[in-house]
């Protein structure tokens, strides 16, 4: 990891999954540059939901956001690379997707505030990355590894 690069944890959500946009997610992602260094395709706990939303606590619609990204599996995954938390916010667009600018992940397949496709960690939020790399992955299951620079497929 290059010393301006940084990890940057996401995740699609259930209906994205169900959607079967979890590929599109991880292409969209690829396409831009980012590297994968951790997956995991799970079913989250609601131990684990009230964890990863704790911020959220005292939001209105707290059970409704555990009760939804416990409803069905989830991909998780760490992605890294130069100032990858921001540019992963910008490529999910905004948090509702009626907001959201077409071309971003959620403006393009979101379809409401929950069912938005993706989660990514605030950039707003220092250590929300850490924190929440850590409470979906032991420290041995971020792959550390050296992509060619060179392309894999030569026409
Ligand atoms: S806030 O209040 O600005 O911090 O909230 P925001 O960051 O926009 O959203 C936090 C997560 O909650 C989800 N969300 C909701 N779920 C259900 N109902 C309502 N009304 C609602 N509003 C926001 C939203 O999808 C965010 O999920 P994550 O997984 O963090 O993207």
């Amino acid at each position: 990891m290059s010393h301006h690069d940084e990890r940057t944890f996401v995740m699609v959500k259930p209906d994205g999954v169900q959607r079967n946009l979890t590929g599109e997610v991880i292409t969209r992602l690829e396409e831009r540059g980012l590297k994968l260094v951790a997956a995991k395709f799970m079913q989250i706990d609601e131990d684990l939901a009230q964890q990863h939303y704790g911020e959220h606590e005292d939001k209105p619609f707290f059970d409704d956001l555990v009760e939804f990204i416990t409803s069905g599996p989830v991909m998780a995954m760490v992605w890294e690379g130069a100032d990858a938390t921001r540019q992963v916010r910008r490529m999910m667009g905004a948090t509702d997707p009626a907001e959201a600018a077409p071309g971003t992940i959620r403006g393009d397949y979101g379809l409401d505030l929950s069912q938005n496709v993706i989660h990514g960690s605030d950039h707003e939020d220092e250590g929300a990355n850490e924190r929440e790399i850590e409470l979906f992955f032991d420290e041995d299951e971020l792959v550390d590894y050296a992509r060619a620079d060179e392309p894999w497929v030569y026409e």
